[in-house]
């Protein structure tokens, strides 16, 4: 029998962070499979398309700032700096933002930008339907025409502990939201990402997670001013591996609550099911902000790492957003 050692959270490089909590959900794949955790580990870690740090996967040579196509929407960016937002800390370079994202539809590993060449940002298609007056389907530039786009600087924090500061412009969910007028019987917010196997390989091959990858927020989250619809970074349209063409922003929560290439936003009178409190769901709670007093199982939320200079800086509750939101949780 193989003898599979999984090393402690510490001893790890934080770059496989996040795969051995995915090791241990593959386990848990497995197990439901019925397929035993020796030797299927190996098979399932052999499905991806390419070495290890992807060197093979890639055709061509995408840039880090490799964006979409240009669209009909283009020339709205720059957008007007909302200066209300302000950093404590220096902007994360592009470059660097760009090659370091978690996006599993296309690789578990933060080499996304090299799996990207075969998604098809437009035409797109956002649905906002359920408990709203006005249901409507937008098509994607008609809708960036309408909302009021503006730029803002939020720090950004992972719970695998990481952080960057990054220049997102987008619309406040809440100009949507009042767009399609919520019903009064209206609780939550459920959000649903693309279901592309043939364009995402990490949809095609890592077929033990349950995608499409699912998200919620309460109705008064989804209304808070800090809630952004982005669809721009850095000056220009949101590049894929940040989740082109439309991805939310919610800066006082872990950036997994943050879902990528939106589809559908469905208003609701229930709580909806979030992708990762359904595959772990001690470790991933519906909430999940960011708080340096609540350690994750397996990794203390203290501090945080830039990923740029590999600073360290003490973790703030709720991400130092406590004016905006603390008041939505307090009982
Ligand atoms: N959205 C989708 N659809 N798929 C994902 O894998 N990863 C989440 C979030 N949104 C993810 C997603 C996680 S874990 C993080 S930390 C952020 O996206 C990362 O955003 P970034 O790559 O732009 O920094």
């Amino acid at each position: 029998m193989p003898l599979i050692r999984i090393r402690r959270g510490w001893e790890i490089p934080e770059r496989e962070a996040t795969p051995e909590a995915v090791y241990l959900n593959r386990r848990n794949f497995i197990k439901t499979l019925g397929l035993g955790s020796i030797g299927a580990f190996g098979l399932l870690s052999a499905c991806r398309n390419g070495s290890a740090d992807g060197t093979q996967a890639a055709a061509g040579q995408p840039s880090a700032t490799r964006s979409v196509p240009k669209s009909a929407t283009s020339n709205l960016y720059p957008a007007r700096r909302n200066p209300n937002f302000k950093l404590d800390r220096p902007i994360t370079p592009e470059q660097v933002a760009g090659r370091y994202n978690n996006f599993y539809e296309f690789s578990d590993q933060k080499d996304v930008w090299r799996y990207v060449d075969q998604f098809h940002t437009r035409p797109w298609q956002v649905e906002v339907k359920g408990l709203v007056e006005k249901p409507q389907v937008f098509d994607i530039d008609n809708l960036v025409r309408k909302m009021p786009l503006e730029e803002r600087l939020y720090r950004h924090r992972c719970v695998e502990a990481w952080a960057m500061a990054v220049p997102w412009t987008g619309f406040p969910m809440k100009a949507l939201l009042d767009h399609v007028q919520p019903k009064s019987s209206a609780t939550h917010v459920r959000m649903l990402t693309f279901l592309r196997p043939s364009e995402a390989p990490g949809q095609r091959e890592q077929d033990w997670y349950p995608w499409p990858y699912f998200e919620g927020l309460t109705m008064a989250e989804a209304m808070n001013e800090l809630t952004f619809l982005v669809t721009g970074i850095y000056g220009h349209e949101l590049t894929i591996p940040h989740g082109a063409p439309i991805r939310l922003a919610t800066p006082w929560k872990y950036g997994y609550k943050s879902i990528k290439s939106i589809v559908l936003i469905e208003v609701t009178n229930k709580q909806p099911p979030t992708f990762w409190n359904k595959i772990a769901p001690d470790e991933y709670d519906f909430w999940s902000n960011v708080n340096p007093y609540k350690p994750h199982p397996r990794w203390s939320q203290a501090r945080e790492r830039m990923i740029d200079t590999g600073e360290y800086r003490d973790t703030l509750l709720y991400n130092g957003y406590a004016p905006y939101v603390a008041h939505l949780y307090q009982t």
